[in-house]
């Protein structure tokens, strides 16, 4: 339990935030497989990047611990070797499905498990291309659920094209990194552009990736060359309950620093701009083929906005933040296309309306695939739970800072992505 008091004020000064999740994860199994050492700094060093890192471990890579940084003694794209043991990618869905890409060429038998939230999430929708490509992989039950063994592959997989059902950085990652060891070039369709840190830093690597439209094609490889450094950008995912928490109380003015605006991940702030917030995007600088600035924003009012469609991947972890934001809108917010959240750390449509309505009631209302939040209801304390997902537990914190207070069942799992949120939130 974990009670979070309302603020009677607004936020001040600068906020540095933790590394980029999903570019943390990348840069450790890329650096793992390239053949000279590589520093990561400003590595989040969250559960969820130190289940990848555990992985990489078991699957041969050296990997330290050096003050903030790690550093990765790489072993080639062929350095890898079979696992003693079964893979446990703990609660990181980014874990698994990358790193099912990347073993489902390998010439090893491998085994994944991982928590009980990560073992209700549909695996299928990787373990299909990955067969296609000639892979052998067998999943519990017909929705192909962990755990999950990848049988040694007797050839080598054959490149295909592929059109992705719906728009995931995660399976699009996986076919790139199984792409690399493949017989001829694999191609991935997306129906909307979703995050490109894969391919960005596949490019920093060496390998021959071209872009057209919706479609990557990647080439395969025998060697990746790697940088000397990787500098991760702070993750504007946890950047985001410090935007919707300034944005929506008075006399807030604060500058978060050090921030990745990507354009594929920046869909938040299109989104809170349209809704009248104000924030500045300052001092943009480009490093590793990142894209980094630096966010200002200060107190506004916010009216409610309609979106779906191509924005979705561009926000999709920011929704449960947004629905905050829209709770204290004038109006009523509409956001469509995001069956995706059904299907993340838990269903967030269902754990948004159960448990975000005992704070503002009669607010929320959720569709198959939609949210509608009637803004500017009263707001009162409540005891709500968080379902273990770290998403829930900060928007939760952030709502009941700007409402009545707020209590919640499970705090601990903020450390999947953000350890220190609630020294920062006091
Ligand atoms: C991620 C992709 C997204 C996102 C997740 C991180 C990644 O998932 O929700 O938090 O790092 O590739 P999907 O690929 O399932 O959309």
């Amino acid at each position: 339990m974990k009670k979070i008091l309302p603020l009677n004020h607004g936020l001040r000064g600068d906020i540095e935030i933790p590394g980029d999740k999903s570019i943390s994860h990348r840069a450790i199994i890329l650096s793992s497989l390239g053949n000279t050492p590589v520093e990561v700094s400003n590595f989040l060093a969250g559960a969820d990047c130190l289940s990848t890192v555990a992985c990489m471990r078991k699957l041969g890579a050296q990997i330290e611990q050096s003050g903030g940084n790690f550093l990765i003694k790489g072993y080639g794209l062929n350095g890898l070797c079979e696992p003693e043991n079964i893979l446990d990618a703990g609660n990181s869905g980014t874990t698994l499905r990358l790193l099912m890409g990347l073993l489902a060429p390998q010439k090893f038998l491998s085994t994944f498990t991982g928590d009980a939230s990560l073992r209700r999430r549909p695996m299928a929708r990787v373990i299909k291309p990955l067969s296609q490509m000639g892979a052998t992989i067998f999943g519990r039950n017909d929705n192909k659920n962990l755990p999950i063994t990848i049988l040694p592959a007797e050839k080598k997989l054959r490149g295909i094209t592929y059109e992705m059902p719906v728009a995931s950085a995660q399976v699009k990652s996986a076919l790139l990194l199984a792409g690399l060891y493949a017989e001829g070039a694999t191609t991935v369709m997306e129906p909307a552009p979703s995050r490109d840190h894969t391919e960005k830093m596949l490019e920093a690597f060496g390998a021959r990736i071209e872009k057209s439209g919706n479609a990557i094609k990647i080439f395969p490889t025998e060697k990746l060359v790697a940088p000397e450094r990787i500098s991760v950008p702070g993750d504007i995912s946890s950047a985001t309950y410090w935007l919707v928490l300034a944005t929506i109380l008075d006399d807030s003015d604060v500058i978060i620093v050090n921030v990745g605006v990507n354009d594929t991940r920046t869909g938040i702030l299109d989104v809170l701009k349209n809704m009248g917030a104000k924030i500045e995007i300052l001092n943009v600088r480009t490093s590793g083929g990142e894209q980094i600035a630096d966010l200002k924003v200060v107190s506004s009012k916010l009216r409610g906005v309609e979106f779906g469609g191509e924005i979705i991947p561009r926000l999709i972890d920011e929704i449960p933040a947004l629905a905050v934001a829209a709770a204290f809108a004038e109006g009523t917010t509409i956001i469509r296309d995001i069956r995706e959240l059904r299907v993340k750390e838990t269903d967030r449509l269902a754990a948004i309306v159960e448990e975000f309505n005992k704070i503002s009631p009669e607010t929320f209302t959720a569709t198959d695939d939609s949210l509608i939040i009637r803004g500017g209801r009263e707001k009162f304390f409540a005891e709500c739970r968080t379902f273990a997902d770290h998403r829930m537990a900060m928007s939760l914190a952030i709502f009941g800072a700007a409402a009545m207070g707020v209590s919640i069942d499970d705090a601990d799992c903020v450390k999947i992505s953000y350890a220190n949120f609630f020294d920062m939130l006091a």
